[in-house]
């Protein structure tokens, strides 16, 4: 049977090559999109049009989405670029509304969507344990990884509810604003010696949402070449 997978932040980076792979399966793909016109070379079998930095208005989104979807894998996330130090309390909210509370509220109106057997995957980081200069960013995550553990237990058996938390990741948005120069001292410090890669993720999320995933929930697996080791 044709499977549907509800998506955030399919435009880009690590969310678009998930969306790529499982689509290249003949699985079907909905987008969570800011702007319908985004969407257009997506390719995408259907459209959530949300924004992220209003929860409410996410809510309200899904709530009249009513599709039976075999998952829902969050990657949409937005980063501060600065420590708390120097942050305002709109800007900290606002990280947090994109990167937690958003997500939160999606998987609150899903819970008629997933199908038994069905999965959610939030995508969370490395960060999340390592801290960083982004503290706003890091605790988004520290949050979705609580999150995780605290929302599968309530929707075991029927739906497994886990993590990935990659570390620096290629070939993304996020990544493509870091300087090379800034990069090149990390690649050293990783012990494979090299950063990941979107479509090694997206093969591990089709593997993990697949029988090799089937006895997972609750956890969040680390994909970081040993960057971090916890
Ligand atoms: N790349 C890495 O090194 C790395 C490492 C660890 C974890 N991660 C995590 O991996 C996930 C994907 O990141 P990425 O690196 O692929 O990033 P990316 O290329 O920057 O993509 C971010 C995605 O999030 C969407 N998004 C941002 N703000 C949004 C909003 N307000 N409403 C709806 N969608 C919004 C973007 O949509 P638009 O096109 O509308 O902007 C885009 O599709 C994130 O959860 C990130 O935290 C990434």
């Amino acid at each position: 049977m044709t499977k549907t997978h509800l998506i955030s932040g399919a435009t880009s980076g690590i969310g678009q090559a998930i969306a790529q792979r499982l689509q290249a399966k003949g699985d079907r793909i909905v987008a969570m999109v800011r702007d319908a016109a985004q969407a257009k070379d997506l390719g995408v079998d259907g459209l959530v049009v949300c924004d992220f930095a209003a929860p409410e208005g996410v809510r309200e989104a899904v709530a009249k989405f009513e599709e039976p979807i075999h998952s829902f894998i969050n990657c949409a996330a937005t980063t501060l670029g600065k420590a708390v130090f120097t942050s305002s309390a709109a800007e900290v909210a606002h990280v947090l509304n994109v990167n937690l509370i958003s997500p939160m509220m999606v998987c609150a109106e899903l819970k008629k969507n997933v199908q038994a057997g069905g999965a959610i995957l939030l995508v969370s980081s490395q960060s999340a344990y390592r801290g960083g200069f982004d503290d706003a960013y890091n605790v988004s995550k520290g949050g979705i990884n609580t999150f995780i553990k605290a929302l599968a237990i309530k929707m075991a058996p029927a739906v497994r509810v886990f993590g990935i938390a990659p570390g620096i990741t290629l070939a993304t948005r996020m990544t493509r604003e870091r300087k090379a120069d800034d990069l090149a001292p990390i690649r050293e410090q990783i012990p494979l010696k090299r950063f990941g890669d979107v479509n090694e993720l997206a093969e591990l999320v089709d593997s993990l949402l697949g029988p090799a995933g089937a006895y997972i929930t609750g956890a969040v697996i680390d994909v970081n070449g040993g960057n971090y080791l916890r």
